[in-house]
């Protein structure tokens, strides 16, 4: 317990809850040195850089639900930590030095996979690629995927309901679980671990869990649907100038390929062009620029299906109809990859570029394009010289609304405008039936806008259920509610 001694004399511990928690994760279990635990205190998008009273990363169930207990006993606030990934600030702590990060990274175990049951059993700080790699390895896919998949956990896809890339085939993350296992704020352990395709005993109690932001309880471990992992996948990337004729298209390409259209992805041509200013690697696959790009992808049935036939065929049909003017299929893995690099960049391309106002919201389908056109011309009628960069998961409605800055404007007071440049799209937003937050949740970011848009009757619905499950408020308080 020496690295326990070391860390005990850098924090001021009067009431001797961290010495408890170090005696029961160890000292690999616990930070408490500020520059170790500055990695879990800043936010992906540096919008929040908090203050914790430690660091703890237990290796277990049961040593989560210890230094919770301990917690609760004490009175100390909780913010449990994936891989720190999230947009909207809901992973890290105040600034009051108080709170205590609860990291999972250690409960990092696949405990089963069951090709037979199509289910595998992990823990939450399980990294998402690993988990697509052991699925893979069995011949199996676990089809969540987005940008971050190389760092964020499990827990927090499932503590965020992640969206990604494959909504439009394989739902939310949300769909993709079958049970869970949480820690609750008192310390108790639910065990809901079922890997059952029916199970109708009354509520559906971890969908709660899911998508929560924390707030309830924290995910330990989780039963994840696998599905077929298809023998083949053909990658296209296309220009096209009309956003309206994005959606014909995808009709188009369901009634021709049904189910194996898997990827529907919007990049508007100010995108690909961040991309490839500030991200090693990127190139324009097609020879002249266009007013946006999709990147489309069908997987299914393998070789003598006729996949890649069936979907030429259609793109070609799309470029004579004008829907399309221009479209490269891949012919490689590297090919494809490099299509993948044009879109995963854009989060990173924009961060890089400078201040950004995000904006992640969803809206009927059909109504994506009306949505796009009417929110651009209200935003920049307000701010002159705004770059919108409107891109994302058009095949599922959610449009990744991002302002960037101005070009040789004052970002000091571009920033100073996001409140009502906010308000302006999301009340767009509202007045067309959609969401204010996709898939990114609520956080810190948005709690306040939430109160705005959400009815007074589903806002207490909520914090019912917060205060029934979390009544002393130490499960990451001051977020979503
Ligand atoms: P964190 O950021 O660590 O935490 C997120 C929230 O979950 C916090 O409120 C935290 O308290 C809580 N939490 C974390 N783990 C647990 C747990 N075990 N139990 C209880 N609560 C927990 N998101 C999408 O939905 N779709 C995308 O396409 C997408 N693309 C992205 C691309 C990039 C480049 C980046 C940086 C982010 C992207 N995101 C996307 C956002 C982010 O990756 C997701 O929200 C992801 O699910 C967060 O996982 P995490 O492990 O990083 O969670
Ligand atoms: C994405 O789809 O790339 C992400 O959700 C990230 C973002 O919105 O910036
Ligand atoms: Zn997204």
């Amino acid at each position: 317990m020496a690295g326990i001694e070391a860390n005990r004399s850098r924090t001021v511990d009067s009431d001797g809850l961290v010495d408890r928690i170090g005696r029961v994760v160890g000292s690999k279990g616990l930070t408490l040195e500020p520059r170790d635990m500055e990695p879990y205190l800043t936010d992906w998008r540096r919008l929040y850089v908090g203050r914790a009273r430690a660091v703890v990363r237990p290796a277990s169930t049961a040593e989560t639900a210890a230094v919770v207990a301990l917690a609760a006993e004490a009175r100390v606030p909780i913010v449990p930590q994936g891989g720190n990934t999230g947009m909207v600030g809901g992973s890290v702590p105040d600034n009051s030095g108080r709170q205590i990060v609860i990291a999972l990274e250690r409960m990092n175990r696949i405990r089963n996979l069951d090709p037979l049951n199509n289910t595998m059993t992990v823990e939450a700080g399980c990294i998402l690629q690993q988990i697509q790699e052991a699925a893979r390895a069995e011949g199996r896919l676990f089809p969540l995927s987005l940008g971050a998949e190389g760092r964020c956990q499990i827990g927090g896809n499932l503590s965020t309901n992640a969206g990604g890339t494959g909504v439009l085939r394989y739902g939310n993350t949300r769909e993709l679980v079958l049970g869970i296992e949480a820690v609750l704020p008192d310390g108790r352990i639910w065990d809901g671990l079922r890997a059952l395709r029916k199970d109708n005993t009354g509520y559906d109690l971890k969908q709660l869990f899911i998508g929560a932001e924390g707030t309830l309880g924290i995910i330990t471990a989780a039963v994840l649907k696998l599905f077929a992992l298809p023998e083949e996948t053909v990658s296209a990337f296309a220009g096209f100038e009309r956003l309206e004729d994005a959606m014909v298209l995808l009709a188009r390409l369901r009634a021709a390929l049904g189910e194996t259209v898997s990827t529907f992805e919007l990049v508007p041509r100010i995108g690909l062009e961040l991309a490839r200013r500030h991200i090693a690697g990127v190139a324009d696959p097609l020879a002249q620029p266009h007013a946006q790009y999709l990147l489309i992808e069908v997987a299914g049935g393998g070789r003598g299906s006729g996949l890649r036939e069936t979907f030429e065929a259609a793109l070609g049909e799309a470029l004579q109809a004008g829907l399309l003017t221009d479209a490269a299929l891949a012919a490689s893995t590297a090919q494809a990859q490099a299509f993948w690099r044009i879109r995963e960049s854009l989060a990173e391309a924009l961060a890089l570029e400078g201040p950004t106002i995000k904006h992640d919201v969803a809206v009927p389908i059909s109504e994506t394009p009306a949505f796009i056109r009417r929110a651009t011309a209200a935003v920049e009628a307000a701010l002159p010289g705004v770059r919108t960069v409107a891109f994302g998961h058009l095949g599922d409605g959610n449009i990744h609304f991002n302002l960037s800055h101005p070009l040789g404007g004052n970002d000091a007071a571009f920033l100073a405008r996001k409140t009502d440049l906010n308000r302006i799209v999301h009340d767009i937003v509202a007045d067309m039936g959609g969401s204010i937050s996709a898939e990114h949740g609520l956080g810190q970011l948005k709690r306040a806008e939430i109160a705005l848009y959400k009815s007074p009757l589903e806002l207490e619905l909520m914090r019912r259920i917060k205060a029934t499950l979390d009544p002393l408020d130490i499960m990451n308080p001051g977020k979503v509610l």
